[in-house]
């Protein structure tokens, strides 16, 4: 039976379900939501990989939070210099000093209003990479592209522009979350088998990205797209979460709004734990 199928293929990836604060929360307003997130996940098994991703002002006081616990940390955004006169920006070890997991690379909302391009996310994405920080990619398209019949086209190059140089190491290191820019924040979310054919879409591109790129790679083992997590995002929350992580090629969301309020982003996470008992893959422990 077809679902059958897909548990099998997608048993080979990890389940994640983050937690984009954007900016909100002050330091002492995060600790209060990674406790509450903490305390009504106490006890639970086959949890998905759960990253939370406060603004770069929090990220200290979260970190202590987590401390003894399974929840990884996130940053929103990362520049590519170590060090150096760039005013506002935040380095890659500034990052690891608060032994930040995770990273958020090409987010719209960067690219919309901070300049964010795709010549600027492979500079970002090689840095995380360089200092064994995870990026989470985020791709996707404007409402007039999707209605230029653009889509496939855009989400493509936005991919190959960020992920193009990297080899079978690496791409082992990424996750790439799908979010049309429509989607985000206006409750407008995407149908759920639509995310999952642009998600599908995706995984080719960094199928085909791996394959012309398979001279360059230390390993000696190409690295098998199917392993590859894809997330979805956009205007997800509870009521809808389970219809995005019964796709086959949705492995989990980035969740903005509804990742503000832990009853909310609980319950996602919740159902989340669905796909992972499906597939076996639960979070790794800290
Ligand atoms: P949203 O945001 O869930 O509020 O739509 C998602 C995101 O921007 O990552």
């Amino acid at each position: 039976m077809r679902l059958k199928n897909f548990y099998v293929k997608s048993a080979q990836r990890q389940v994640i379900i983050a937690g984009n604060w954007k900016m909100h929360k002050t330091s002492k307003q995060a600790v209060d939501l990674t406790e509450q997130i903490q305390s009504a996940i106490a006890g639970e098994k086959n949890l998905p990989e759960i990253v939370l991703i406060p603004p770069f002002t929090a990220l200290s006081a979260v970190e202590k939070c987590l401390q003894k616990s399974q929840i990884k940390l996130g940053a929103q955004n990362m520049d590519w210099h170590n060090e150096g006169a760039f005013t506002g920006e935040i380095s890659p070890l500034m990052l690891l000093d608060l032994n930040v997991q995770y990273v958020l690379i090409g987010h719209s909302e960067r690219r919309q209003h901070f300049g964010e391009t795709n010549t600027t996310t492979p500079l970002r994405i090689k840095a995380a990479l360089a200092h064994g920080l995870k990026p989470i990619l985020c791709v996707g398209e404007l409402i007039d592209e999707r209605e230029a019949g653009l889509t496939d086209a855009v989400v493509g190059r936005q991919v190959g522009a960020a992920l193009g140089e990297l080899n079978s190491d690496q791409f082992a290191q990424i996750a790439i979350a799908y979010e049309p820019v429509w989607a985000i924040g206006t409750g407008n979310h995407c149908a759920p088998a639509e995310a999952n054919r642009v998600c599908a879409i995706i995984r080719k591109t960094v199928a085909a990205l791996q394959a012309r790129l398979e001279e360059k790679t230390e390993s000696g083992q190409p690295f098998n797209a199917n392993r590859l997590p894809v997330l979805y995002g956009g205007s997800v929350k509870a009521s809808n979460i389970a219809d995005y992580t019964k796709q086959e090629h949705i492995d989990g969301a980035l969740v903005g709004g509804a990742s503000l309020m832990s009853e909310e982003f609980v319950a996602i996470i919740k159902a989340a734990q669905e796909r992972v008992k499906q597939t076996g893959k639960a979070a790794a422990t800290r």
